[in-house]
C-alpha cells in the first residue's frame, strides 16, 4: 500500500486537491491518500466552507498555523509538517498552486527525501515582488513531478533548467471542480439572494498585497467600484485582508450603497455569481482562468499575469495595476465590446485523472 499525502492551506487549494482526492479513490486499494491542511487560511468562509461545498473529507491532519509575516507562516508549517511527515512516512506530498504552505511543504519534504509533486507548475509573471513567484520558482526547483496547465509552463521550466522528463501537460485541476460543480451551482439562489438579475452585474474580488496594501490605491478603489455602480449593480465580496485596510483607512464607508458588499462567498455561490455575471475585474490567479472558462469577460487589474493562454486566446484584459485603466476598459466592455474566447488545451474536467494515473505509474 503506498501513501501519499496532498497539501492545502490557502482558499486557492481546496478546489484543485477535491478533484485529485476524489480520482485516488478508484485506486483505493493500492494507495492511501491523505489530506493536509496547514491552516493558512482558517476562517469558516475561508477554509471550511470549501470543504463542505467541495465535498472533501475532514483533513486527516491540521496544522493550525494561521495568519503571520511570511517568515512566520513559512516555517511554522515547516516545523509542523516536518512531524506528520516523520510520523507517516509517505511515499509522495502533493502540493498545489503558489502560496506559502507549497513551498514550505515541498522544502520539508524535499529535506527529508521524500518525494513531492507540483500540481499547476511553470507558471510565472516574473515579478519577483509577488510572494507567489518566489514560491513557484522554488517549489518547481525542487519537485520531482512537475503537473503543468498550459504551454508557456513549458518553455519556463526549460528556461530554468528542469529536465523535461519531469514535466506533464495535463490541464487544469481547478477547471475538474468547475465543470464538476456547475450544475449544482446554477441552483445556488445567491442572485435571489442578492436581488440580481443575470448577465447584468459586475462581479469584483481585489486582495493582492500590491492592489489593496496603499491607502492611494484603495482610494481608486472605492472611485473605481463606485462609477461602474451608476452603470450595473456591483457585487463586491471582501477578502479579509482588503477589508482590514479600507477599514484602517476609513475608506470603508466611502463606498457607494449600490455597491454589494460582502463576506467572502462560499464555492458553490460564487461559481454561480461567475457564471451569471456580465463583467469580472479582479486580481485573482484563478478567476483568470475561471472565467476563460466559462467565457466570461474578466479585466485584470495587474500588469502582468503567470496565467497568459488567459489573454492569449480566452477572455482575459489584462490592463495594468491602474484603475483607471480597469475603469475604461469596463465601460469599454460594458458598451459591448467584447473579446471572444477558447477553452485552452486539456481543460476538459480529466485532468486530476490524468495526473493520478502518471502518479501511479510512477509510483
Ligand atoms: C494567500 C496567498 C495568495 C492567494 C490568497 C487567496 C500567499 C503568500 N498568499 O494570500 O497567493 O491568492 O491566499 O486568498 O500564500 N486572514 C483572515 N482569515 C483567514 C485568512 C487570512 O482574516 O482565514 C487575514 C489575516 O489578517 C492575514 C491576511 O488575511 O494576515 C492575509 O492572509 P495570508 O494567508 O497571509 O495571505 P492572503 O493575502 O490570503
Amino acid at each position: 500500500m503506498k501513501k501519499i499525502i496532498s497539501v492545502v492551506g490557502a482558499r486557492p487549494n481546496f478546489m484543485k486537491v477535491a478533484p485529485l482526492h476524489k480520482a485516488f479513490q478508484k485506486y483505493r486499494d493500492s494507495v492511501q491518500h491523505l489530506i493536509c491542511h496547514t491552516g493558512q487560511h482558517y476562517d469558516e468562509n475561508m477554509s471550511k466552507v470549501f470543504f463542505e461545498d467541495l465535498e472533501l473529507p475532514k483533513p486527516d491532519f491540521y496544522l493550525g498555523i494561521g495568519s503571520g509575516s511570511h517568515a512566520k507562516q513559512t516555517a511554522g508549517i515547516m516545523v509542523e509538517f516536518e512531524k506528520i511527515l516523520l510520523q507517516e512516512k509517505p511515499d509522495l506530498v502533493i502540493v498545489v498552486g503558489d502560496v506559502n504552505s507549497t513551498i514550505a511543504c515541498t522544502l520539508t519534504a524535499c529535506k527529508l527525501h521524500i518525494k513531492t509533486a507540483h500540481v499547476e507548475a511553470g507558471l510565472r509573471s516574473f515579478d519577483r515582488d509577488m510572494p507567489e513567484e518566489i514560491n513557484r520558482l522554488l517549489t518547481d526547483q525542487i519537485s520531482d513531478l512537475l503537473f503543468i496547465t498550459e504551454k508557456s509552463s513549458i518553455y519556463n521550466l526549460k528556461n530554468e533548467g528542469i529536465s523535461d522528463n519531469k514535466v506533464f501537460f495535463v490541464g487544469n485541476v481547478m477547471i475538474d471542480s468547475l465543470k464538476n460543480y456547475l450544475p449544482k451551482a446554477t441552483k445556488s439562489g445567491i442572485l435571489e439572494k442578492l436581488s440580481l438579475k443575470p448577465h447584468n452585474y459586475v462581479l469584483m474580488t481585489m486582495h493582492r498585497p500590491s492592489n489593496v496594501d496603499s491607502q492611494e490605491q484603495l482610494k481608486d478603489l472605492v472611485h473605481l467600484m463606485n462609477s461602474i455602480s451608476v452603470k450595473r449593480k456591483v457585487i463586491f465580496p471582501i477578502h479579509p485582508r482588503t477589508k482590514k485596510n479600507l477599514e484602517d483607512y476609513l475608506l470603508i464607508n466611502s463606498i457607494n450603497k449600490k455597491v454589494i458588499l460582502s463576506e467572502p462567498i462560499g464555492y458553490i455561490d460564487f461559481l454561480c455569481l461567475l457564471r451569471q455575471s456580465e463583467l469580472v475585474i479582479t486580481d485573482s490567479g484563478g478567476i483568470q482562468e475561471e472565467t476563460t472558462y466559462l467565457g466570461i469577460q474578466c479585466i485584470t487589474s495587474r500588469s502582468t499575469t503567470e496565467r497568459p493562454i488567459t489573454v492569449e486566446i480566452g477572455t482575459n484584459h489584462l490592463v495594468g495595476d491602474s484603475y483607471q485603466k480597469a475603469e475604461e476598459k469596463a465601460l469599454q466592455i460594458l458598451n459591448g465590446k467584447i473579446k471572444k474566447g477558447k477553452i485552452p488545451d486539456f481543460w476538459d474536467g480529466n485532468s486530476a485523472e490524468r495526473i493520478v494515473k502518471i502518479i501511479i505509474d510512477k509510483l
